[in-house]
């Protein structure tokens, strides 16, 4: 029941000087950061983590808005973590996410918009969907030994 997930802060978060109070999000509901680092996604890697959207309409706009500087990459770990941070994050479209979730708090626009401007909607974050993508996902982007095993005053709390 203990999971691991993979979530991205894109770079508009990270410009947007929003990678504080989003870690402060995850830890406050107790998933342990057990790995973090900082990448600047080239579009072959691009291409490798969002290899089911390749051949779709709005790739290019997402290449464009994933390689455009720096993520922070990082594996959450804890009890059914991959649902619950997908519950946190909220909808893809900020337009329809709900105030509460992260997409909802800190963007608000459509798809709609996005499409007249021809760029991809930005929205803040990725988390991986399934079991099945987290293990690829966090397979993909951190090394065995960049990830942690350690305990949290939470593990004594919640656990
Ligand atoms: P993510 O993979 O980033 O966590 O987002 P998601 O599962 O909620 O959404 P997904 O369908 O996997 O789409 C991946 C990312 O592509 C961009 N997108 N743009 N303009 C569009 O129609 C459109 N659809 C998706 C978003 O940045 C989305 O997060
Ligand atoms: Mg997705």
């Amino acid at each position: 029941m203990i999971e691991r997930t993979l979530v991205l802060l894109k770079p508009d978060a990270v410009q947007r000087g929003f990678m504080g109070e989003i870690l402060t999000r995850f830890e406050r509901a107790g998933l342990k950061i057990v790995g973090m680092k900082m990448v600047w996604v080239d579009k072959d890697f691009s291409k490798q983590h969002y290899e089911e959207h390749v051949e779709k309409g709005f790739y290019p706009g997402l290449e464009s808005m994933i390689t455009e500087g720096p993520v922070l990459a990082l594996v959450l770990e804890g009890v059914e973590a991959i649902g619950t941070v997908r519950k946190m994050v909220g909808s893809t479209e900020p337009k329809a996410a709900a105030p509460g979730t992260i997409r909802g708090d800190y963007a608000h626009v459509s798809y709609g918009y996005a499409d007249t401007k021809n760029i991809g909607v930005k929205n803040l974050i990725h988390a991986s969907a399934n079991a099945e993508d987290a293990q690829k996902e966090v397979a993909l982007w951190f090394a065995s030994q960049e990830l942690h095993t350690y305990k949290t005053v939470h593990d004594v709390h919640i656990l």
